[in-house]
């Protein structure tokens, strides 16, 4: 597929995305066998992984959302974490399967995993699309990888820069130039 003008380069295609999110899937099914987890998808990013992931989940699974403050205009972490919508069931006892897009510094995904951890579920794993190991700034445990990606900044499946670019079918790495015009 052509790339569009601001994205410089295809990282992920297609394909490899979907074939990996399947795989993913597929794993997570035979872990929780005879198990019925609660996957909570972190808004927005995470939407488009996490749709197609629990399709490839043969369990009687449910789905809630979380979502956090985000970066707004700027391609590097605050550090500042707050939750804007908070989830709708209660997870006291029950095995949650935290959905995330991209764990970058790891300091969204520390705050949320310590957030839920309070609410004392039976277990909690987290599962990411996209991991940038060499950008953390805190050790954070990440259960389930999609792809262990270079440190730049990538748009698409879901990811966004300035909301937009998140309707790409494969991930691809921004183009920082300035635009023209
Ligand atoms: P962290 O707190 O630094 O780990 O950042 C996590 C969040 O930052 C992700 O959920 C994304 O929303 C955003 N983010 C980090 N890196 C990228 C990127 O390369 N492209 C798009 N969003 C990103
Ligand atoms: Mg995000």
């Amino acid at each position: 597929m052509k790339a569009w003008p601001d994205v410089a380069e295809i990282l992920l295609e297609e394909g490899t995305v979907q074939n990996r999110v399947a795989e993913m899937g597929r794993r997570i099914s035979q872990d929780y066998k005879g198990r019925k987890p609660l996957f909570v998808c972190v808004l927005r990013g995470a939407a488009l992984f996490c749709s197609d992931l629990i399709r490839h989940v043969d369990l009687p699974l449910r789905l809630d959302f979380i979502a956090v403050s985000s970066y707004g205009a700027s391609t590097t972490s605050s550090g500042e974490v707050r939750i804007i919508k908070d989830l709708e069931s209660g997870i006291e006892g029950g095995d949650v399967i935290l959905v995330e897009d991209i764990v970058d510094t790891g300091l969204t995904l520390s705050y949320l995993v310590q957030n839920l951890q309070n609410r004392e579920p039976a277990s909690l794993k987290v599962c990411t699309l996209l991991s940038k190991p060499d950008r953390r700034l805190v050790d954070v445990k990440v259960d389930y990888v999609g792809f262990d990606i270079p440190d730049e900044f990538v748009v698409g499946y879901g990811l966004d820069f300035n909301q937009r670019f998140r309707n790409l079918p494969y991930i691809g790495v921004y183009n920082s130039k300035p635009e023209d015009g």
